[in-house]
């Protein structure tokens, strides 16, 4: 087994980077598992580590337009003001993929995941290399994405050449993924950059996001911890019965303040009731009660549903319907 280096050196993660090795890295939504783009070993490797199936496609990381240009893809018009605006940023948009870009990154579709993500260290990695970061949020498939280094050391020690230490991620969740069809903007997923963001730039959207997503399951908490319970409350009453019903409950509470959640293990995803600090908290906050050998049943409070508090809800949702 190799060691994981764990460090801020940028020259090392670009050297086992272009050695083709892979490399976790920092950005302001999750870590990300990366490995040349443009090595098909490379990528191939990013599926196995994180046991992923090649279904389900992989994002490009790149840290300027000028280099998505230079690999002979194209921004749609209807995209432009949205990029100009919020990348580098949590912001992910598909364009039309052409042959240099491979089936395996694709998943065999007709357009290709490209983003600028927003983290300093991240972005000076990028601009040392000349080709795209295919990354992937550093976690098995399936489970809750990583906003620290350790998450990321808790899966792939040993795996992986190193992880770039960025420290804790900003944002806390993945990023919104954007597309045009038939000259409308399409959200594909709800993520980091707000649907009323991208509304108050571009106007309506449309939206095309499988509630059931059965190609790319949300946080199966029961992947890894078989027994573990996942319920979703959205008030004070429903979150006292569900707490006096179910065994040994952890509470992930926002608005929510009643005396008696202090007779329960109990998580305030936000002292100042923020929808901003609750998404950087939130994955940090399930794994921590998913490792707790005294919780059995992670009940969360939905956040009011609108900016990123839509964004939280959906994972929630996901999570709490894919037994
Ligand atoms: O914030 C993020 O986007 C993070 C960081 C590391 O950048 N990455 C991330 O990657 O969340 P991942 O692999 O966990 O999620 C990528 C998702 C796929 O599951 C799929 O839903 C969508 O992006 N996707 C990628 N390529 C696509 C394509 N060509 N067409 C449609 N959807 C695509
Ligand atoms: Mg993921």
């Amino acid at each position: 087994m190799k060691i994981t280096h764990r460090s801020n050196d940028i020259s090392l993660a670009a050297d086992a980077l272009m050695g083709g090795e892979l490399v976790a890295i920092p950005t302001e939504t999750v870590y990300g598992l990366a490995g040349n783009g443009f090595n098909s070993s490379a990528v191939q490797a990013i599926f196995k580590t994180k046991n992923r199936p090649f279904y389900d496609p992989l994002i490009l990381h790149t840290d300027s337009v000028a280099k998505i240009k230079a690999w002979g893809l194209s921004i749609p018009e209807q995209l432009l003001p949205l990029i100009e605006r919020y990348w580098p940023g949590p912001l992910t948009v598909l364009l039309d993929r052409n042959e240099q870009i491979s089936d395996f990154i694709t998943a065999g579709l007709l357009r290709v995941a490209f983003r600028i993500p927003d983290h300093p260290l991240t972005l000076e990695l990028l601009s040392s290399l000349n080709f795209p970061l295919a990354a992937p949020s550093a976690n098995p498939f399936g489970f809750v994405s990583p906003t620290k280094p350790e998450h990321v050391l808790e899966h792939f020690e040993g795996k992986i050449a190193m992880v770039l230490d960025g420290g804790p991620c900003v944002i806390g969740i993945e990023s919104t993924i954007v597309g045009v069809e038939n000259g409308d903007i399409v959200v594909y997923r709800l993520g980091g950059l707000t649907i009323e963001k991208i509304e108050a730039l571009v106007g309506k959207v449309r939206f095309q996001i499988s509630s059931s997503k059965p190609s790319a399951p949300g946080m199966l908490l029961r992947h890894y911890a078989p027994n573990k319970r996942l319920v979703a409350i959205d008030n004070a009453d429903e979150l006292k019965t569900v707490a006096n019903s179910y065994p040994n409950p952890g509470l992930l509470i926002f608005n929510i303040e009643d005396e008696f959640t202090h007779e329960f293990k109990t998580i305030r995803l936000s002292k100042n009731k923020l929808a901003e600090e609750a998404a950087q908290a939130f994955y940090d906050a399930l794994r921590s009660f998913n490792a707790d050998a005294n919780i059995e049943t992670i009940v969360v409070e939905r956040l009011p549903d609108f900016d990123l508090g839509r964004a939280i809800n959906d994972r929630l949702n996901r999570a709490v319907n894919n037994p």
